[in-house]
């Protein structure tokens, strides 16, 4: 997984930086290309020369070269990795991480680096254990930074407790894992209604709902980020994907949404619905703007929308697998598991109202995903929209 891989180590200046050289060793060996960018302090602790030699590239450490003035681009460096590794990660470098103190090589790159990032906390276990440590930590996780947590062991201190770094073989691991899941759905096609749909009235008003289209997007951008060939049929958002490749059609109504999906769904292994389609549109849109003095407009005759998961459905085929969401404001597993029946859903996912900061226009989310086939729901807790991203497509994946 890791072969051809641009891999940029940051090192800084902790006890446990004598095993970056094992670790560069064992990167290099899986076919990774490694380039050391080491904080001051860390050169006490292990020699440039030792990891030039491993990396087979000069170690940077300043941001200019004393010697020819050249300027070392962290700006380059960022853009070159595939993903940062910041092993040890000291108290100090982890809480200058957390605020952005760019005093050094190794903040600077990992200020401009738009790949994953993991750390690999090491330090003594009650620096660990300290809230500040710990604060910083979860600021790091909160910008999406992957945690490798401390092991519990002997320190350098002598005393026993957690701080103790992950040892290289599983810094490696951490790696492969990582880079074997952001390939899983390579080769899969797949379909993601988002947002809301606008009924007309007239041609400046509309029926709508509050939907921003964040988890919709969410998803395309983590399903795109696992290798999948993706496109959104999305109501009117403000919202755009991240991940390159993602394929926006942009639709206004409730059947415009249909007709486009049913183009797309013939070709797609996987279908997520997270669109809150409106169920009702006006029966006879008028074309000129409605004027309050000539027309006494006291109700809106509707007819009913299509409901397009329920069609899909329909239509699904025995190699495709199409997903729900339900948005419940109570009966919450009731009504989500007769959805899921009702529109021949794989799997539902369910969001409840009753949630503080679940649903519409957050950007946090707590589901609860419920399977056609019987098996055990799994219930998360409060996380962000991206991280119940990648909970949902994980579930995706094993079914
Ligand atoms: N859905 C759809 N087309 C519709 C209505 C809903 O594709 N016309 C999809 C949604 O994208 C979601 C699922 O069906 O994946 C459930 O949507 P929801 O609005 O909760 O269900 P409804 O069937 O509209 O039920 P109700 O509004 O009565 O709760």
């Amino acid at each position: 997984m890791l072969k051809g891989k641009h891999i940029v180590l940051g090192i800084s200046g902790g006890i446990a930086a004598y095993k970056s050289a094992s670790l560069v060793r064992l990167l290099v060996k899986a076919g990774a290309e490694v380039q050391v960018v080491m904080t001051p302090n860390a050169r006490e602790f292990i020699a440039p020369l030792t990891l030039s030699t491993l990396s087979g590239n000069p170690v940077i450490t300043e941001f200019f070269s004393a010697n020819t003035g050249e300027w070392h681009s962290h700006v380059d460096l960022g853009l070159w990795a595939d993903c940062m590794v910041v092993a040890p990660a000291t108290a100090s470098t982890i809480a200058k991480m957390a605020c952005g103190v760019a005093d050094n090589m190794l903040i600077t790159t990992y200020l401009s680096a738009k790949a994953p990032v993991f750390v690999a906390p090491a330090m003594d276990l009650d620096m660990m254990a300290h809230a500040s440590t710990q604060r910083n930590i979860e600021l790091l996780r909160s910008y999406g930074n992957i945690i490798i947590e401390p092991a519990v062991g002997e320190l350098a201190s002598h005393l026993v407790g957690k701080g103790r770094m992950e040892e290289p073989e599983g810094i490696v691991k951490a790696l492969a894992d990582y880079f074997a899941a952001s390939d899983d759905l390579r080769g899969k096609k797949v379909l993601i209604t988002a947002g809301p749909t606008y009924e007309r009235i007239d041609p400046v008003r509309f029926i709508g709902n509050y939907s921003t289209g964040k988890m919709g997007y969410a998803l395309a951008d983590e399903a795109a980020a696992r290798g999948a060939d993706v496109v959104v049929v999305s109501g009117p958002v403000a919202v755009k994907p991240r991940e390159h490749g993602v394929r926006v059609v942009s639709v206004e109504s409730a059947r415009q949404m249909l007709d486009a999906c049913r183009d797309e769904f013939a070709l797609a292994d996987i279908a997520i619905m997270t669109a809150a389609v409106a169920d009702y549109a006006p029966a006879h849109p008028a074309d000129k703007k409605i004027k309050r003095e000539r027309t006494q407009l006291a109700s809106l005759e509707l007819v009913m929308n299509p409901d397009i998961a329920a069609s899909l459905g329909e239509t699904k085929r025995a190699d495709q697998l199409l997903v729900g969401f339900a948005l419940e404001t109570d009966n919450e597993a009731e009504n989500a598991e007769a959805k899921m029946t009702r529109k021949h859903l794989d799997m539902i996912v369910m969001n409840s109202l009753r949630d503080a900061g679940a649903g519409f226009g957050t950007d946090t989310n707590k589901v609860t995903v419920f399977f056609a086939d019987g098996r055990v729901p799994a219930a998360f807790p409060m996380k962000s929209k991206a991280d119940v991203a990648r909970d949902i497509i994980d579930l995706i994946v094993k079914l």
